[in-house]
């Protein structure tokens, strides 16, 4: 069974976040995929201070909180990112987490769930060019949370229902990120053989 891990970039006690998480998750348990949710308000993780680029060095981790995150990345088959948009980008704890690894990451395809009042568009625009840069497989579709789900969570509805709408974006997301597990499973495999 492949393996992916959800990231979720909101460190808000408040946060919206939890209702896409909560949505993905009862669609994650229903398909094929096993899942770890990685959720960025929990790591600990110290601002990026490491000696030399993990690029360049694999592996070398200065805290355990970094061990352990980069063992948690390193199960992962491919990832899905939960993300807001703070003035038209990500949020700095998220581009803390990925600028410490690099070869936990490499070669993995990457989706996104976006919201706020553009779908969290530009957010995942900048996370696509920032992930090319790890050596990532960005995927193409998204999932684009606006306001009908917002106005209905504070209406009460529940989030299964609320977020029903995008249950067609949330499919091309998994078939996309699927074809591409596997394919990036294959090749990483077929890389280890020839080592
Ligand atoms: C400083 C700041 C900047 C924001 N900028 C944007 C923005 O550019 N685009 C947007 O859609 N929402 C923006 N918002 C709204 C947040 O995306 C919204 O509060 C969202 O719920 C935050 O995610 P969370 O509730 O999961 O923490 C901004 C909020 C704050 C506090």
């Amino acid at each position: 069974m492949s393996r992916i891990a959800v990231l979720v970039a909101s460190t808000r006690s408040t946060r919206f976040a939890d209702n896409p998480l909560a949505w993905l998750q009862t669609k994650l348990n229903e398909s094929a995929f096993e899942f770890d949710v990685i959720d960025v308000r929990d790591l600990d993780l110290p601002y990026y201070d490491l000696p030399t680029p993990p690029a360049w060095a694999h592996r070398e981790y200065a805290t355990e909180a970094e061990r352990r995150l980069g063992e948690r990345l390193d199960a992962a088959d491919g990832f899905l990112v939960i993300t807001h948009e703070f003035n038209h980008g990500y949020s700095a704890p998220l581009k803390n987490v990925l600028d410490h690894y690099f070869i936990e990451l490499a070669h993995k395809p990457i989706g996104f769930i976006g919201y706020g009042n553009a779908g969290g568009s530009r957010a995942i625009e900048q996370l696509k060019q920032v992930v090319i840069e790890l050596d990532m497989v960005p995927i193409r579709h998204s999932v684009n949370v606006m306001g009908p789900q917002y106005f209905a969570i504070r209406d009460g509805v529940p989030v299964d229902e609320a977020f029903e709408p995008l249950g067609a974006s949330l499919d091309k997301v998994l078939k996309s990120l699927t074809w591409w597990v596997d394919a990036t499973a294959a090749a990483r495999a077929g890389e280890a053989k020839l080592a």
